[in-house]
């Protein structure tokens, strides 16, 4: 297994570009299986959840193309051979079961297996159940696999979400586009790449509005047609980049960056002392002055603080001046890249979902462990601002979600590397 090495060497300064946003390009692919005619999106992120996702599409008979260097893929699901979603694929990536409302929608029946739990939740799938039991579909549970019909095709519904899950809108919006009749969703997700999927869907004929409020309506039609969409910026990789001067010092341009996107992050950086600044090319962002100030984070579903930037923050909190309480809301175990900071030198206290950070002077290099996608990149930055050598093993979980991202940081000064595994 292939491990990073960083070298804690002072201020960075330059540009970095950031990419499409991957959890709007794992939406975007399923709605592919919506229409007979072809959905080509751009702007698409190298990734390796994109590549798991091309593999699931195939799998069930869609043609998908990647084409320039992986940053447009080409898309038809003309002749769909098969509506089984493979355990051996859902269980590498929870997003596989964003093609459930899709099949539901197009096909009348589907069988997705569950995800399994993941490192950091149990992750279960009853909010989109509910949801597509209400727009008709009968859903059961059979051998680890979700196996669901609607006969007679699906019907328009008002249905209020217990919690405003992100993929549980996307799959009940999406199924919602080719019921018959209105569905009115409350207490749906607001995310970016929801309203982005919104926008894609609409190019193919999907009569929505509401996205990005808490209440979605959809008037189903007969079917939808092909569409070409740019996809959102990476609002998550935005944000994790924008850590990297705030941690290091310096001054970096984030090409592509909008504030629209990160706004209470923006906001949790400026209390922290860190100045984030809209230019015509993107986000500029440095410290306002010498040390950063603790602050406290709560994570909230959009608008409110990034659950995904969480472990991020908390990297940036370990030498801030001040005491930080960092309470995770989203999910119940996603504090597992704590123990690896303390390693580095770091003063933290985790007690269920909540970890309280003392800034220390300075982190110490360390060998660490990547646990998940988000804490891998947080093992990262901690080591860019550390004294000496970091190395994170297990990087495998960073392909997930970044691409490029030795390149990426190097263009802006920082000592990193990629060492490959034997
Ligand atoms: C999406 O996951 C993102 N993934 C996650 O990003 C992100 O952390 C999450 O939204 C929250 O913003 C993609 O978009 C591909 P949820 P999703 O349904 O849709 C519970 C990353 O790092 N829940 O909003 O799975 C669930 O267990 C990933 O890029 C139920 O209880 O998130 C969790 O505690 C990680 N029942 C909470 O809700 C359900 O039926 C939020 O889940 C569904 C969810």
């Amino acid at each position: 297994m292939d491990s990073i090495l960083v070298t804690g060497n002072g201020p960075l300064n330059g540009q970095i570009p950031i990419a499409g946003a991957k959890n709007a390009c794992l939406t975007l692919m399923p709605a592919t299986l919506l229409s007979e005619e072809p959905l080509t999106l751009t702007n698409a992120p190298r990734l390796s959840d994109i590549k798991t996702m091309t593999a699931l599409l195939q799998s069930l008979g869609a043609e998908v193309s990647s084409l320039q260097e992986g940053q447009v893929l080409a898309m038809s699901s003309h002749d769909l051979t098969s509506h089984t979603a493979d355990y051996e694929i859902v269980r590498k990536m929870r997003a596989s079961n964003l093609v459930l409302g899709p099949m539901l929608a197009r096909l009348g029946q589907a069988v997705v297996s569950l995800p399994g739990g993941c490192a950091i939740g149990a992750r279960p799938m009853d909010l989109h159940i509910e949801g597509l039991e209400a727009l008709g579909a009968e859903i059961e549970l059979k051998d680890g696999y979700l196996h669901a019909k609607a006969p007679g095709g699906l019907k328009g519904a008002v249905h209020e979400m217990r919690f405003a899950s992100v993929g549980a809108t996307e799959n009940i919006v999406m199924a919602a586009t080719l019921a018959r009749g209105t569905t009115v969703l409350k207490n749906a997700a607001r995310e970016p790449e929801i309203v982005d999927l919104v926008e894609c869907l609409r190019k193919m004929g999907a009569q929505i509005s509401g996205e990005g409020s808490p209440v979605i309506e959809i008037q189903g039609v007969d079917h939808l047609h092909g569409a070409t969409h740019q996809v959102v910026t990476d609002r998550i990789e935005l944000g994790t980049y924008m850590l990297a001067p705030a941690i290091c010092g310096g001054e970096v341009e984030l090409l592509g960056g909008q504030m629209r996107l990160v706004e209470s992050f923006a906001a949790k950086l400026d209390a922290a002392g860190i100045s984030v600044m809209e230019t015509d090319k993107g986000l500029k962002v440095a410290r306002k002055n010498g040390r950063v100030t603790a602050v406290d984070v709560v994570t909230e579903p959009f608008p409110g603080f990034p659950t995904d930037l969480q472990a991020q923050m908390m990297a940036l909190m370990c030498t801030a001046e001040g005491v930080s309480v960092l309470e995770e809301r989203i999910f119940e175990n996603r504090f597992m890249h704590a123990p690896e900071l303390v390693r580095m030198g770091a003063n933290i206290e985790v007690h269920g979902g909540t970890a309280t950070v003392t800034g220390v002077d300075r982190l110490k290099g360390a060998p660490v462990m990547a646990t998940d996608l988000r804490a891998s990149v947080s093992l990262i930055l901690a080591g860019l601002a550390a004294e000496g050598e970091t190395t994170v093993n297990r990087v495998y979980h960073l392909d997930r979600g970044y691409e490029h991202v030795v390149r990426k940081l190097e263009s802006v000064g920082a000592k990193i590397e990629r060492i490959k595994g034997q």
